[in-house]
């Protein structure tokens, strides 16, 4: 199969790598990159543990391609210090023990972080809508709904 060479930014510092078209992005980013936060969960698109930030946007790398970052300003939770809110939550979910095991953590953190960085001042049910699509077996949600909604108050 013919490869390609992409060129992106990988939480602030540029990258150029060979892949295949086929490559898949959450492949990639930790088999190649050693970059472990995204995590495979369900590895179809349902669970949100694999998220990331491709532009701004989250995104699920277990269904993105890698061919996909081209050009691309990608993000994950290794890069939260070049993101105000990804900071912010962070220090926040610890302070309040938001998580238990923090196998959903590194997608929940970057689904708040779009919510954030679009709508400072969400609702409970924005929040709740924007981490609709990370599964947290553990702590039945609303210790991160209240760390995200303390975050964007600022508290
Ligand atoms: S591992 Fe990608 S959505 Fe579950
Ligand atoms: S804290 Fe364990 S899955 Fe969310």
């Amino acid at each position: 199969m013919k490869t390609h060479n992409i060129k992106f930014t990988l939480n602030g510092e540029p990258v150029s790598l060979d892949v295949e078209p086929n490559d898949v992005l959450l492949d990639v980013l930790r088999g190649r990159l050693g970059i472990k936060s995204p995590k495979v969960g369900c590895d179809r698109g349902d669970c949100g543990t694999c998220t990331v930030l491709l532009d701004g946007r989250t995104v699920r790398s277990c269904l993105a391609l890698a061919v996909e970052a081209d050009g691309a300003e990608l993000v994950t939770l290794e890069g939260a210090n070049t993101r105000k809110w990804t900071q912010k939550l962070q220090r926040k979910f610890h302070e309040r023990n938001a998580f238990q095991c923090g196998f959903c953590a590194p997608g929940v953190i970057l689904s708040a972080t779009e919510l954030l960085e679009k709508n400072p001042r969400p609702s409970d049910h924005d929040i709740k809508e924007a981490i609709a699509g990370n599964l947290c077996r553990c702590t039945g949600y609303e210790p991160i709904v209240e760390a995200i909604a303390e975050t964007a108050k600022g508290k």
